[in-house]
């Protein structure tokens, strides 16, 4: 894995930009897999601030809430739509699909085979989760339908009105197809990732930390700030 230490988000976006855009130019950017989450903002104020255009590249997002529709302001389709596809829309963009249930796991995996993934962005929860695969996740596991952990729901309150509005179930790309991408960028920012960066980069490979499994891929670029390397011994 590269690591690359940036002073704060601002940094990190520029960071992470600089390697789609390099993927672009050499025109190896065909599938672009896409995360939710406040980490990836200051990524996409970057593409949508530059002159790209992402027409002919194809879009996956990782992971939508069960329940909700694609028009719900809490949904992932209404995030990339308010952050991204508005200003920069791809040739297609797919999310799982929140309102229909297994049906899209299936149907999702069948996307991912037709359209494999050549850079995935990552954010990561505090409790090391990738996508919304919790701690104790097979690593193998396709695209699925997950309970979602009380530190999950209790970190994603803060966009919701209240706790009871917090769905509990999400759809996600499983780890193992987040570990079919070509390349995979996971950013991370802030004091609260400090711990599950530590536990990703230096501890042992383990589902109880989802992410760990990142060490055994091949073409892993890690973008942190300070603090969230700060317990980083190297
Ligand atoms: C959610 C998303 C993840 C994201 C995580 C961290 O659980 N499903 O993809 O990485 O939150 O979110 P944030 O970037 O807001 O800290």
């Amino acid at each position: 894995m590269k690591l690359e230490i940036v002073n704060d988000e601002i940094m990190g976006g520029q960071c992470a930009y600089q390697y789609i855009a390099h993927a672009m130019e050499t025109n190896t950017l065909h599938v672009l897999g896409l995360a939710t989450g406040s980490t990836p903002l200051t990524l996409y104020k970057q593409m949508v601030d530059s002159h790209m255009n992402f027409d002919h590249v194809v879009s996956v997002n990782l992971d939508e809430y069960l329940g909700l529709a694609p028009n719900d302001t809490q949904s992932y389709h209404y995030f990339m739509q308010k952050h991204l596809f508005q200003y920069k829309p791809f040739k297609h963009s797919y999310i799982p699909d929140g309102l229909n249930g297994n049906n899209a796991c299936q149907a999702y995996e069948e996307i991912l085979e037709a359209y494999p993934v050549d850079i995935q962005i990552l954010g990561i929860g505090r409790n090391g989760h990738i996508g919304f695969n919790e701690p104790g996740t097979a690593f193998d596991t396709p695209t699925h339908i997950v309970d979602l952990t009380p530190s999950t729901i209790e970190a994603n309150q803060r966009f919701f009105e209240k706790k009871e509005d917090v769905p509990t179930q999400a759809i996600s790309m499983g780890i193992g197809s987040i570990m079919k991408a070509k390349q995979i960028i996971l950013l991370a920012y802030g004091e609260s990732k400090a711990e599950a960066i530590k536990a990703m980069l230096e501890g042992p490979v383990t589902e109880e930390v989802p992410a760990s499994i990142l060490q055994r891929h091949n073409n892993v670029i890690v973008i942190a700030d300070t603090k969230a390397a700060q317990l980083l011994s190297h």
